[in-house]
């Protein structure tokens, strides 16, 4: 037990080494230390009893709040009769009906073949790890082996563990380790803000698209998968794009015979508006019904609503035939300990319960809308150069003047001044860089997207008062 925030604080300096952190930030007691006892829907309760509003769903992966007790009476029941088994020769009910009804609900195009088989990994990165080695080895069982490249999009993140580093963009997590990254060839982004002058999302979208075409034709027959982030490139700083880039770059896929790998890791499950971002792509020129379907989908984080962690690659049969053979070499033998964890997959069927009992997506919208009255006032804040919005994502992005060319000076730091602010006034805002950004549990309420405005309006106030 851990008497008191200060010694909890030392007893955690003196043994943890955190993620994502400059541990000096710590050490100096510039960057607070938050003790954790528990959580209740869309709060964290600190060990001193504070409460704070977690608008960054605990790093993108809660649903419907902390503690939401359907999920936590699910891995209960499961954990009371099978906790973990091998996925390799065996099997179990919970992996079996999780991959059942994600199929189920995955995007589906018609006239294609649909998404079949579901391949298990335990996080996100290894997610993107299993489909960039499936779309790679696959070529290679055909005897396709010079097809090794990856097409990613500029500014895109895909996870840390090296592979799904070498098809991310941004320098703050690539930049050190680059010289160990496989080779991968980079696309322009369809990020709208930043389009050129006086461009659309649409026209943007655009020559993006051509900007991918001209990398497919140069790096014809070479290259096995092009990967990207549906709608919002998360963790390039909730940077949005039109959705007919994705009917774009399918078509490109397409025509140039490589995987579409869509990373629905952070945008997956509701988030955007629809349950996934692929579906939101407008009907091709020769008409048909709205939405994409990649090659191979992505999916963790909200899977497991934010409980426990577990990744799922949905495949086509086409590409899963690829892999029989009498060859063990040519089967995908990638393997985790934790692959299909029955605790998992049980947290994530109760979830998927959550969808069918709760008409999340159609209360999804409603909050949206509600978070788009509430940010509208903060738009018009003069350091804020862009307001934007997906679904359940809104952004906030701060510059100097409020226009889009001139950024704060880095050592002003504003981004850790906001996130010092809002922690402050109670609530949780991590911001990416000078970009504040809201994506809540989906369980968030009235009065909480009232506090969340409120605060984000003061801190912007505050962390801007340096410049
Ligand atoms: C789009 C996307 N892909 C992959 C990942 C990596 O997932 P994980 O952190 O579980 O490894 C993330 C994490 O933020 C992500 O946002």
């Amino acid at each position: 037990m851990i008497a008191d925030a200060h010694d909890w604080r030392s007893r955690d300096l003196a043994v943890l080494w955190h993620p994502c952190t400059q541990m000096r930030e710590h050490l100096r007691d510039e960057l607070p230390l938050v003790p954790v006892a528990g959580g209740e829907g869309a709060w964290l309760v600190g060990q001193d009893g504070r409460r704070y509003l977690d608008a960054v769903a605990s790093w993108w992966t809660n649903l419907f709040g902390h503690a939401e007790p359907r999920i936590a009476a699910a891995i209960a029941a499961q954990a009371a009769r099978l906790e973990q088994v091998i996925l390799a020769g065996f099997s179990h009910a919970p992996a079996v009906e999780l991959a059942e009804a994600l199929l189920a609900s995955a995007p589906r195009e018609a006239g294609r073949e649909p998404l079949a088989k579901v391949f298990y990994a335990d996080n996100g990165s290894a997610g993107v790890e299993v489909a960039l080695k499936m779309a790679f080895h696959w070529f290679r069982n055909r005897g396709e082996t010079q097809r090794t490249k990856f097409i990613a999009l500029e500014n895109g993140y895909h996870g840390e563990t090296l592979g799904a580093l070498a098809v991310g963009d941004v320098p703050l997590y690539r930049r050190v380790y680059a010289p160990l990254l496989a080779e991968c060839l980079f696309a322009p982004s369809p990020d709208a803000y930043a389009g050129e002058p006086g461009e659309t999302p649409e026209q943007c979208a655009r020559r993006a698209a051509e900007g991918l075409r001209a990398v497919l034709e140069a790096h014809a027959g070479e290259v096995c998968a092009f990967i990207l982030e549906p709608l919002v490139q998360c963790a390039g700083g909730m940077r949005m794009h039109h959705p007919l880039y994705l009917r774009l770059a399918r078509e490109l896929c397409d025509a140039h015979g490589v995987f579409l790998i869509a990373d629905e890791i952070a945008v997956g499950f509701g988030r955007t508006g629809t349950l996934f971002a692929c579906e939101q792509a407008p009907p091709g020129a020769a008409g048909g019904a709205p939405g994409i379907q990649p090659d191979l989908l992505c999916l963790s984080k909200g899977l497991t609503g934010g409980f426990l962690p577990l990744a799922a690659v949905l495949a086509t049969q086409s590409t899963y035939d690829g892999f029989l053979d009498e060859s063990r070499e040519r089967a995908f033998l990638h393997s985790h300990s934790y692959t299909g964890n029955p605790l998992a997959c049980a947290a994530a069927l109760a979830v998927q319960r959550i969808f069918r009992d709760d008409d999340v997506v159609a209360r999804n919208r409603a909050t949206a809308a509600r978070m788009r009255e509430l940010a509208a006032p903060i738009g018009a804040h003069r350091h804020v150069a862009d307001l934007r919005q997906a679904g359940m994502i809104v952004a906030f992005e701060l510059t100097r003047d409020g226009d889009r060319r001139t950024p704060f000076d880095p050592s002003l730091r504003v981004g850790l001044r906001a996130y010092r602010a809002a922690l402050a006034r109670g609530v949780v805002l991590r911001p990416l860089g000078d970009i504040l950004y809201w994506m809540p549990p989906y369980c968030i309420d009235d009065a909480q997207l009232e506090l969340l405005a409120r605060v984000t309006a003061e801190t912007i106030d505050e962390a801007t008062a340096c410049a």
